[in-house]
């Protein structure tokens, strides 16, 4: 059901709903479409023709079957993207063509339950995952006696969860649409979708979405986290895109991992208590936070083994993204979005999927760990709720001057999350910001460079910004060195596009 809108308080593209992840802009766009020639204000930088911008998020293409439990990880993969032809902008969206958005399509409905609401999968859900009534059956045992699926049963039903809703980036030739419970799926410039990458059957498990390019030696570096042993897995890709070395990494339990930090010779693993036990899985809490387990860092050098790796507690946290990491002699410099504790999950309420106003929000800190003692000395950088933050990656790896990240400013989070870019300028310890307006807000910025060889920092921020008041989008466009000056360009739809989480900027014709 589509309701008729008159502003954003009540779009429910299912129907009336307490779910914060359903409601607003956070609710889907179930169409595909594709806007030529969009209106623009300012003159698109010459510089990005021939690219695009290719982003994506969780967006249920059909009515969830547990609207209450349905999380905003669950939704379908929706790439939303911008193409840069001759001073032109079209827009286009596409899902991900999953395994799970595959078989519901042919049912015409949802089939499966999402990471809380697993029990409610139908029959003929379990029947496409190829569950016996016996195999059925044992996972019922299972699941009563505590115990949740063994691994063949897990390993299935994480290849439904996999929704390819997080981020999209460029490998080798390849275009990826990357969760982290599942596989990459892979996808060409028109966003059709390939099928699942496994690196030539090199990736041993899942793969977080966050892999780390050091563009000085063209080496990528990802992570894998489970349920199940080995929690964490540690992968090295060549230029080609092709997995080079694997090191399963010992940690006692396994944890949500979402990225993970790289610099010249180190990296550093986060192993902080959002707790991912296979006892868990199928129930309301797949991910629980369990404070009473600590938080640590692991530093280990870039090419070294699980042996090599020294863990070191920290104060009890919790970060999802990173800037960057930079190595001052024996220390690790990273700037971190650290939240008190998870947001998102397990928050203890009696709602299940509460506003987002009583989420926790993270604030921006510069870490300095001493990589032989564990010393870590943290510095506050900005204590507004901020996310995203970024950086022209051609620097990743070494001290960088410049970053960028969103903050909320002056209100609370509930209509949208963010409202203000931000550029810092570490060098001279000053920001330049923007204001995207009343009620206003936007997600993550995205840079790409001028020229390949431009210096650091100089290049273009890009923002889908929507408006609550019009019900619609925009892509806003800035010179990275001028955020305050305001927008150079901004490109108009027709309207909306629902909150999403990562993309990037890569070339059309490679892609
Ligand atoms: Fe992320």
């Amino acid at each position: 059901m589509v309701y008729k809108y008159k502003n954003m308080s009540v779009i429910q593209s299912f129907g009336p709903t307490s779910n914060a992840y359903l409601k607003g802009n956070f609710s889907p766009q179930v169409h595909e479409e594709e806007f030529n020639d969009l209106r623009i204000e300012g003159i698109i930088p010459p510089e990005l023709n021939g690219k695009m911008l290719i982003r994506t998020g969780p967006n249920p293409r059909f009515k969830p079957r547990d609207m209450k439990y349905y999380h905003w990880f669950d939704g379908d993969g929706m790439m939303n993207a911008f193409y840069f032809e001759n001073g032109k902008v079209r827009y286009k969206n596409r899902f991900v063509q999953t395994k799970k958005w595959k078989l519901e399509d042919k049912a015409g409905k949802a089939l499966f339950g999402g990471i809380r609401s697993g029990m409610s999968t139908s029959f003929s859900g379990w029947i496409a995952l190829k569950f016996g009534f016996f195999n059925l059956l044992k996972l019922g045992v299972r699941t009563i006696l505590g115990k949740g699926p063994n691994r063949s049963q897990y390993e299935s039903i994480a290849s439904i969860l996999n929704a390819a809703n997080t981020n999209v980036l460029k490998q080798g030739d390849r275009l990826l649409a990357l969760d982290e419970i599942g596989q990459p799926y892979e996808i060409n410039a028109d966003m059709q979708t390939i099928g699942i990458y496994n690196y030539e059957n090199k990736l041993k498990g899942p793969s977080i979405a966050h892999p780390l390019t050091d563009f000085f030696t063209n080496e990528t570096f990802t992570m894998g986290y489970n349920a199940l042993p080995p929690f964490f897995q540690y992968y090295k890709i060549d230029a080609a895109g092709k997995i080079i070395s694997y090191e399963p990494i010992d940690v006692p339990y396994g944890v949500m991992m979402h990225a993970f930090g790289l610099s010249e010779n180190f990296v550093m693993f986060y192993h902080m208590p959002a707790l991912f036990d296979i006892k868990n899985v199928g129930t309301r809490e797949p991910f629980r936070w369990m404070p009473e387990k600590g938080a640590r860092l692991g530093v280990m050098p870039r090419n070294g083994k699980n042996s090599d790796v020294k863990w070191f507690e920290i104060p009890l946290c919790w970060v999802f993204h990173n800037m960057n990491m930079y190595e001052e002699g024996d220390w690790l410099v990273t700037d971190v979005a650290k939240y008190s504790r998870i947001p998102l999950l397990d928050l203890g309420t009696e709602n299940p999927s509460p506003p987002f106003s009583l989420d926790p929000v993270a604030i921006l800190v510069r870490w300095r760990l001493n990589r032989l003692t564990g010393e870590l000395k943290e510095e506050i950088l900005t204590e507004k709720p901020v996310e995203f933050p970024n950086m022209d990656e051609r620097f990743a790896t070494k001290k960088h001057a410049h970053g960028y990240y969103v903050r909320l400013e002056n209100g609370e989070q509930n209509d949208g999350l963010w409202n203000t870019l931000i550029h810092h300028n570490f060098e001279t310890g000053k920001e330049q910001r923007y204001w995207f307006g009343e009620d206003c807000y936007t997600g993550e910025a995205v840079f790409t460079p001028k020229h390949a060889d431009s210096p650091e920092g100089e290049g273009y921020l890009m923002n889908v910004v929507y408006d609550t008041k019009e019900n619609k989008s925009r892509l806003t466009i800035f010179d990275a060195m001028e955020v305050d000056k305001g927008p150079i360009a901004t490109v108009h739809l027709p309207r909306r596009i629902e909150y999403d989480f990562h993309g990037n900027i890569v070339e059309i014709q490679k892609s």
